[in-house]
């Protein structure tokens, strides 16, 4: 555990079935007199009327919105500077982000550009912001990134086959709105893998180096939360009462990983994601069983004490036993939630695995979070697991 530890979040969190339909009344959180928005969503929200729903809240509050859709779920550096480009000549007030990850990533982005002179290249990395941007509101609609309570952008880099983060307190939102109403339209497939990087989130920020007794509050509550109702929600996507655990294990994974961070479960996902473009919570899924069987040895008692949350009738058990019921656990979830498991499938070949190990080595950020060092070996044999 390190000896200094932080833990910052969002400015004000309203959460709760329709809380969705309170934004309007909320929105002076960010500040005074709003008169111009810009929303950010996704096209599924203007299909399934949640846009028009917020245009006549903030109409009626006398405030202007425009209405942008054309951020690419797992948007691109370049998808995102389009954006910018279009909206750049207006000025806005706030920003509303209302989607998944991307959305919500790319609004923080957005929102940092309209007040810094600069370009996403210069601000990839670490601290590299050098202004607030415009305040953001940020309203997720999948249960999985807790992108809205962390500090981090992920954009895709396709000339480096890579994603990379931007790193900075100045992505924190003034004010998120936490409604499981809108993650009842998820699909099945998109609310499995959503929900198993959420899970990713959790697990690794429990075993990084820098887990802490503020993010392992997160991390526990958010393990317990996603296993009591990762597979009802698969199997009944319409229980409001399953999405809302879903939804706020996944707000606590986001903290707990602003707190301690992920580590080489994400890292070895990042090149699968920029080069084969395997979506970020199926990648991550693939991943986790055998990143944590790798990191086994490092870890036993740690894991050991998620059997526990994770429903794991532990009693009797060596601390070595419950940490493989654990493993064994997310196994039977990733086969249960129908997960891809063969990175075949997605056009790897064997002779891709040095390039595909060099991609991962790059993401240090992560990979020094890890609990053991992971080789350029070690990560080949890894992703050969998933060659079948
Ligand atoms: N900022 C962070 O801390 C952080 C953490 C993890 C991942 N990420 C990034 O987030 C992105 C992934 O985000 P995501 O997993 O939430 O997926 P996403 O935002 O890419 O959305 C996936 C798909 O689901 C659709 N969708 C979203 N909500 C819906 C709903 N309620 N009903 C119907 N369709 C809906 C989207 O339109 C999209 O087609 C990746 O780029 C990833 O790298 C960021
Ligand atoms: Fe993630």
């Amino acid at each position: 555990m390190q000896n200094l530890y932080q833990f910052q979040t969002a400015e004000r969190i309203i959460a709760g079935r329709n809380s969705f339909k309170s934004v309007a009344e909320h929105l002076h959180v960010t500040g005074a007199d709003i008169k111009n928005v810009l929303l950010v969503t996704q096209p599924s929200m203007k299909r399934l009327g949640f846009v028009d729903e917020l245009r006549s809240q903030l109409m009626n509050k006398g405030i202007h919105v425009d209405v942008n859709i054309s951020i690419q779920p797992e948007p691109t550096l370049e998808n995102i500077e389009n954006v910018f480009f279009d909206i750049s000549k207006n000025s806005y007030d706030v920003v509303i982000g209302l989607g998944g990850g991307s959305i919500l990533d790319s609004t923080k982005i957005l929102s940092v550009l309209m007040t810094n002179d600069c370009s996403i290249e210069n601000i990839l990395g670490t601290d590299l912001i050098k202004h607030p941007g415009i305040p953001t509101v940020l309203i997720p609609t999948t249960s999985g990134t807790g992108a809205e309570v962390t500090p981090n952008a992920i954009v895709t880099l396709p000339d480096k086959e890579l994603k990379i983060g931007v790193v900075s307190r100045y992505l924190y939102p003034k004010l998120i709105i936490m409604d499981p109403v809108l993650t009842l339209s998820l699909p099945r497939e998109i609310t499995a893998a959503t929900g198993m990087d959420a899970f990713t989130h959790s697990l690794e920020s429990f075993i990084s180096n820098k887990a802490n007794p503020i993010s392992d509050m997160f991390a526990l509550e958010s393990i317990r939360l996603i296993s009591s109702s990762i597979l009802e929600v698969y199997q009944e996507g319409d229980d409001v009462d399953a999405r809302e655990k879903m939804l706020i294990g996944s707000m606590y994974g986001g903290m707990a990983l602003s707190s301690a961070g992920t580590a080489a479960v994400h890292a070895l996902a990042y090149p699968l994601g920029g080069k084969y473009k395997i979506t970020h919570g199926v990648a991550n899924s693939m991943l986790l069983p055998h990143v944590m069987e790798f990191n086994m040895d490092a870890i036993v008692h740690r894991l050991s004490q998620v059997a526990e949350p994770m429903g794991i009738i532990s009693k009797g058990m060596t601390q070595e036993q419950a940490a493989a019921e654990v493993v064994e656990l997310i196994k039977s979830w990733t086969h249960q939630l129908n997960i891809p498991q063969n990175l075949k499938d997605y056009g790897v070949e064997d002779n891709n695995l040095d390039e595909l190990a060099r991609s991962a080595s790059q993401v240090t950020r992560l990979l020094n979070n890890n609990p053991k060092t992971v080789g350029l070996e070690d990560m080949k044999k890894i992703y050969k697991k998933l060659l079948a």
